[in-house]
C-alpha cells in the first residue's frame, strides 16, 4: 500500500515536471512593442535586456540566447512589472557570465525575431567606440536621422545625457515614450539585428514640474543648513520621475552612477540638480568615485546642464553650481573631456582649467550641448571659452584607443562637421 502511494506520487511529480518543461511556446508575434538593452554591471560579461508588451500578448519575462554560431539555445528568466501609467508590461532579464567581445543571438519567449547583442572585449588594446549626446525627442524624424548617422559608425554603445522623451514625468505624455522607444527599435538596430546598448542620465524633462519646488528647497541658500540636510527619498524619485527610475536599470537609484570598462574607461553619469543636489551626497560620492579610479585610463563625466553653456547664460544658477562643485574634482582627478547637454546646440570649448583657457593637455574640453532631436537654438558669439559652436542636430562619436581619444561630431545628414582629438 505504502509502495503504491509513493509510486503514484512519483508519477505525479514526473508528469508535473514534464508538463512544465514542455509547455508549448505560443506564437505571440514577430516583435514585442519595445526593447531596450543596457548594463548594470561589467559590460564584458553581462547584459540587461528589457522588453515591453501589451497585456493581451500574455508575454513572460523569458528569453533564449546563444553565442552566435552555437546550435543550442540557453534559457533565461527575469521579472515583470508595470510600465508606469501605461497599459504595457516591462519584462527585465539580466544575463551574466557571458563571454567578452562576442556576438550573441537572443529571442523573446513567444516572439519570432532573432536579435543580436555584442559584449565588450576585455582586450582594451582594440578601439572602443561609443556615441553620445542628449535632448533626444522633439521631432521624431530628427531623432531618427541622428540615430541613423550614429549607426554608420557601428558604436559599441550609446550614452544619453538626459532629456530623453520630454515626457516631464507626466502620465499624459506617455505617448512620447512610445515614440522614443519606437525610434530606438526602428533605427538603433543594425541590419543584422544587433541592438545597441544604451546608458542614460537624467535631465530636467525626466522630472515632474512640481518637484522643482522640492529641489529649490534642497539646493537652498548658502546659509540654509536645514534645506541642505533635507533628504530626497527613493520613493520621491519614483513618484516624480516615474519613467526614468522604472524604465532604465542603469543609472537607477539614486540617479547618478559609474560604469567601468575594466580600468580602461569609466563613464561617470551625474545628476545636475534634477533629483539630486549637485553639492549634496552626490558630490562626496563623486570624489570617492574619482579617487578610486586613479589607475583608470579614461574617466569621462556625462551630465545634463552645461557648466560652459552654448546658448544659456554663463551665470545661470545650475551652470555656476556645475563649475563650482563638479569641475574642481574633474581637474583634481585627471579628467580630459566631459560631455554636457541641455542647450540644444553644438559646442566644443577650448581646454579649460580653473576657469581659464589653458594649453592643450593641461585643461578639460567640454563638448555638447544636447541637440540629438530637439529644436536647435542660437549659440553665443565670440564667448571666451568657445572653440566651436553650431546650431546643428548632432551626435558625438568617441573612439578610444590606448591613451588616444578621437571625437567626430556628426550632424543629422551624416556629415562630420567638427573633429578633435586628445592628445
Ligand atoms: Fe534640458
Amino acid at each position: 500500500m505504502k509502495r503504491n502511494f509513493f509510486d503514484v506520487l512519483l508519477l505525479l511529480v514526473f508528469v508535473f515536471v514534464f508538463q512544465a518543461c514542455t509547455e508549448p511556446e505560443p506564437n505571440i508575434g514577430d516583435e514585442p512593442q519595445h526593447l531596450f538593452l543596457t548594463w548594470k554591471d561589467d559590460p564584458t560579461s553581462t547584459m540587461v535586456i528589457d522588453f515591453h508588451t501589451v497585456p493581451e500578448q500574455e508575454a513572460k519575462p523569458v528569453l533564449r540566447y546563444r553565442l552566435q554560431g552555437d546550435k543550442k539555445w540557453q534559457k533565461a528568466e527575469g521579472q515583470s512589472f508595470p510600465f508606469p501609467h501605461h497599459v504595457l508590461n516591462v519584462h527585465r532579464i539580466e544575463l551574466n557570465q557571458l563571454k567578452d567581445g562576442r556576438n550573441y543571438e537572443f529571442k523573446f519567449w513567444g516572439y519570432d525575431r532573432i536579435y543580436q547583442f555584442r559584449t565588450i572585449s576585455r582586450d582594451f588594446s582594440k578601439p572602443l567606440r561609443f556615441a553620445t549626446g542628449g535632448d533626444n525627442l522633439h521631432h521624431r524624424p530628427w531623432m531618427d536621422s541622428v540615430n541613423i548617422a550614429v549607426m554608420a559608425y557601428d558604436p559599441d554603445f550609446i550614452v544619453m545625457g538626459g532629456d530623453l522623451a520630454y515626457a516631464n514625468g507626466d502620465p499624459e505624455n506617455i505617448f512620447k515614450w512610445d515614440t522614443w522607444f519606437a525610434s530606438l527599435k526602428e533605427t538603433l538596430i543594425s541590419p543584422e539585428g544587433r541592438v545597441i546598448p544604451m546608458l542614460v542620465g537624467i535631465g530636467n524633462h525626466e522630472v515632474q514640474r512640481e518637484f522643482k519646488d522640492i529641489m529649490s528647497r534642497v539646493i537652498g541658500g548658502e546659509e540654509d543648513q536645514e534645506a541642505k540636510d533635507f533628504q530626497i527619498t527613493e520613493e520621491m524619485r519614483l513618484q516624480y520621475a516615474p519613467f526614468f527610475y522604472n524604465l532604465f536599470a542603469f543609472v537607477g537609484q539614486p540617479g547618478y552612477g559609474v560604469m567601468d570598462f575594466g580600468n580602461f574607461l569609466s563613464i561617470v553619469i551625474l545628476d545636475t540638480d534634477h533629483t539630486n543636489s549637485i553639492d549634496g551626497p552626490q558630490l562626496k560620492w563623486l570624489e570617492e568615485t574619482l579617487s578610486a579610479r586613479q589607475g583608470t585610463q579614461h574617466i569621462i563625466p556625462v551630465y545634463h546642464v552645461p557648466g560652459y553653456p552654448s546658448h544659456r547664460d554663463f551665470n545661470g544658477k545650475t551652470q555656476i553650481r556645475v563649475r563650482q562643485h563638479f569641475m574642481p574634482l574633474f581637474e583634481k582627478y585627471g579628467v580630459k573631456v566631459a560631455f554636457e547637454n541641455h542647450d540644444h546646440a553644438y559646442k566644443r570649448t577650448h581646454p579649460i582649467r580653473a576657469g581659464e583657457v589653458v594649453d592643450k593637455n593641461e585643461g578639460i574640453v567640454y563638448i555638447g550641448d544636447g541637440a540629438w532631436g530637439q529644436n536647435v537654438r542660437s549659440t553665443h558669439q565670440d564667448t571666451w571659452y568657445m572653440a566651436r559652436n553650431e546650431s546643428y542636430h548632432h551626435a558625438i562619436i568617441v573612439t578610444l584607443e590606448g591613451d588616444h581619444m578621437d571625437f567626430k561630431m556628426v550632424n543629422k545628414e551624416g556629415v562630420v562637421f567638427d573633429a578633435y582629438h586628445i592628445p
